[in-house]
């Protein structure tokens, strides 16, 4: 399936304080240089927040993480949980329609969906609380045919079960989700035939649905707001991580100030700097596998503008440019800058630089 950008976008997209803190403390969770293996946590809460994933969205993230966007859009692209256009405002409403499933009746809770929520997947519905797709195996085959319906799964369908769901949903209740036919969980339908002994005494529902029953957010969006912050690998007991201003959206928040004097090196040696582009002409250096926006940014405050100057620096300076790049530190050497700037320098392709990048 073709996984593209939605044609209408919002202008800017910034995570809600809660989320912002919640955000950064995702992010300390990983060592220097690192930051970017927090993508797929923040794309989530980002679509959490909004209910899919718009450009702005995808490009906020890149920025916090100082990731090329399109590497950020690789992934949310790449990943279908990611909704790359609105979803309804009660639900999305996931129907599979893999092997057990279709021939379990899979076909006959599209055509409810095509009925009751919209003609085609990915459509909002007229009220604009539902839409709906067919998706591939989640793993409930037991229980064929299974939807997802927002964050909980809803098996053993039939047509008649799923448009009574979508009725409740659509009336503002939250049916309780699990098997729909009465089953505990995916025992024979005709009961247990083995392990008898643990009938008794049991939940009212399986643990997934007790789960789900008991967290309540089937269809609620996660904001932030759900648990308490924890984040003890900063450092002895759990300590809440004080929230930022919530930067612009966009455009990415600009550097300081273009005269901020470059931090104090404390090894190697400064390469030779400029204090502007050439014929005020940098070359992209995004164009170096593994430099975002923000790093590019913080290239031009350090008076780096060219891939010649990069392709020139030394082991000295290397290990200068490592140590002063703050929050990045040591990607010059991980992502192999200077032999990717060679290249480029050189006139050679993105491909080949990106080759040189993964040695
Ligand atoms: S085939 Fe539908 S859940 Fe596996």
């Amino acid at each position: 399936m073709l996984r593209r950008l939605h044609k209408d976008q919002p202008e800017s997209f910034a995570f809600t304080p809660a989320n912002l803190e919640w955000a950064k403390a995702q992010i300390t969770k990983y060592p220097e240089g690192r930051q970017a293996s927090a993508i797929i946590p923040l794309l989530w809460r980002a679509q959490e927040q909004e209910g899919w994933l718009s450009r702005p969205a995808i490009e906020y993230v890149a920025d916090m993480l100082g990731m090329p966007y399109i590497r950020a859009l690789e992934v949310a692209t790449f990943y279908f949980m990611f909704q790359l256009q609105p979803v309804g405002s009660v639900a999305h409403v996931q129907i599979c329609g893999t092997t057990s499933c279709m021939i379990c009746g899979a076909e006959e809770l599209v055509a409810v969906a095509k009925e009751l929520i919209a003609p085609t997947p990915h459509t909002l519905s007229a009220d604009g609380k539902f839409s709906w797709e067919e998706v591939e195996c989640m793993g409930a085959c037991a229980n064929a045919p299974m939807a997802q319906i927002g964050k909980d799964y809803y098996e053993d369908l039939t047509a008649e079960k799923l448009r009574a769901l979508i009725g409740r949903f659509r009336n503002g209740e939250v049916p309780v989700p699990g098997p729909q036919n009465g089953r505990y969980a995916s025992e024979p339908l005709g009961g247990l035939t083995s392990l008898k002994e643990y009938e008794a005494g049991r939940n009212p529902h399986n643990a997934s649905v007790q789960a789900a029953v008991e967290l309540k957010d089937t269809v609620k969006r996660i904001d932030g707001t759900e648990v308490p912050l924890r984040t003890p690998w900063l450092g002895g007991a759990a300590k809440p991580v004080k929230a930022e201003p919530m930067p612009a959206a966009k455009p990415a928040p600009k550097p300081k100030a273009e005269t901020a004097p470059a931090p104090a090196a404390t090894v190697g040696k400064k390469p030779r700097a400029l204090k502007a582009a050439r014929k005020g002409k940098p070359d992209d250096l995004k164009l170096i596998l593994g430099i975002g926006p923000k790093l590019e940014q913080l290239c031009h405050k350090l008076g780096f503008f060219h891939f010649d100057q990069i392709a020139a620096w030394t082991e000295e300076e290397i290990a200068w440019v490592d140590e002063n790049l703050e929050g990045f530190k040591g990607r010059v050497s991980r992502d192999r800058w200077v032999a990717q700037a060679r290249i480029l320098a050189a006139g050679g392709s993105v491909e080949e630089a990106e080759a040189a990048a993964r040695g």
